[in-house]
């Protein structure tokens, strides 16, 4: 890489994902180049727990964050000279978790003299869309604004419209959110019902591929009522059903495997509750693209890899759909680093002593 490119280092540590990316300009004035993606994932070290725990979690990434910055570095054929700035999600996120990285980043800025550039993780979730070279990505040429974008990770159930491209800050306007439980954590509570692995959402998926998805109705709430979601009544409604079938919900604990659904009738739960959450998020998307006018539709996050929600989007949406590739829809951060890259572009960062002033939020 010449110098005349920027080339950012992006650190992303708001949850259970240490990850780091050299980023730069690519061919078009809208979307990012990645020159390296390294990821550690902390799912083995927090399974046992049956979610993440925030200690554990920010103790990792203490350990972990130096050689992720390294091999990234050193991916992108890259050296700390090289870097014009460096980038960091600063929130929403686990606190401790977020000022591993923000601390780091911090100290990156002012060693070397470069600025700091703070990234909203929502904001990186979305800028997925605009990172180059993905085979179901954006193309300027192919696809209309407005767009609908779905953001449907552990964290987050959004709809959101947006109305023009990057380099320009976002027009996005919310059209709506969860009330309670996001979409990803409905798959991760459920399945930890049913004695899975966190997070959950993965193995439902994988069970759901032998399964009857209409073994069981489970709630698909709030179907004609606007834009919101509600996830949390999904929960209530496995461990009842669980129950009216004889089994024991896995509640904490080594799991009994005995005790629950397993094979077939593991299966059947699995693609049920699958179908619940898809169909739930599909029919929203429908109504939201009718309200809109939208002319073409994005889902991101961790739960736009599900294979079920994949397969509707493909068959049944009858406008263009992007979908991030799979290292780009959970955390990572060449997704932070394309949204920094256009924060640069902006002059949106921070520079010599206001980099102190950056600080981490939870929510
Ligand atoms: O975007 P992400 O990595 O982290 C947050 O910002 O929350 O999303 C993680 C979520 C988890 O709830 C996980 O179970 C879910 O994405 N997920 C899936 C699949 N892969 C990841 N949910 C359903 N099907 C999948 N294939
Ligand atoms: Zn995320």
């Amino acid at each position: 890489m010449e110098k005349s490119k920027n080339k950012i280092l992006a650190i992303e540590s708001s949850c259970d994902e240490c990850s780091a990316s050299v980023v730069s300009a690519s061919d078009f004035p809208e979307l990012v180049s990645i020159h390296s993606n390294q990821i550690f994932s902390q799912i083995d070290l927090h399974k046992k727990y049956g979610g993440v725990v925030p200690e554990i979690a920010s103790r990792n990434h203490l350990d972990m964050l130096n050689p992720v910055i390294e091999e990234s570095l050193k991916k992108a054929k890259t050296s700390f000279a090289e870097l014009t700035a460096v980038a960091v999600t600063n929130g929403p996120g686990l606190i401790g978790a977020l000022l591993v990285g923000l601390s780091a980043a911090k100290a990156i800025s002012y060693s070397l003299n470069i600025p700091l550039i703070t990234v909203d993780h929502l904001q990186g979730h979305i800028h997925s869309l605009f990172i180059a070279g993905q085979s179901n990505g954006f193309d300027k040429a192919k696809h209309k604004l407005p767009l609908l974008i779905c953001l449907v990770s552990g964290g987050h159930t959004n709809l959101y419209l947006l109305k023009n491209l990057p380099p320009e800050k976002l027009d996005l306007t919310l059209l709506s959110s969860s009330r309670d439980d996001a979409a990803g954590e409905a798959f991760d509570k459920t399945a930890k019902l049913l004695g899975l692995p966190y997070p959950g959402g993965i193995w439902i998926d994988q069970y759901s591929k032998n399964g009857n998805k209409k073994a069981y109705n489970f709630p698909r709430p709030l179907l004609n009522e606007g834009l919101e979601f509600s996830f949390s009544g999904l929960k209530t409604s496995v461990l009842n059903q669980l129950k009216t079938d004889g089994y024991t919900p896995h509640i904490f604990g080594n799991v009994d495997e005995s005790k629950l659904p397993r094979g077939q009738a593991l299966a059947n739960y699995c693609a049920s509750i699958q179908e619940a959450i898809c169909e739930t998020i599909f029919h929203k998307i429908q109504s939201a693209i009718h309200q809109t006018g939208a002319q073409t539709l994005a889902v991101v996050g961790g739960v736009s890899a599900n294979s079920r929600l994949k397969e509707l989007l493909k068959t049944q949406c009858n406008l263009p759909v992007i979908t991030p590739d799979g290292q780009y829809c959970t955390d990572n951060a060449a997704m932070i680093g394309a949204a920094a890259f256009f924060q640069f572009v902006r002059n949106d960062v921070l520079k010599s002593k206001q980099i102190f002033s950056a600080n981490a939020y939870s929510s």
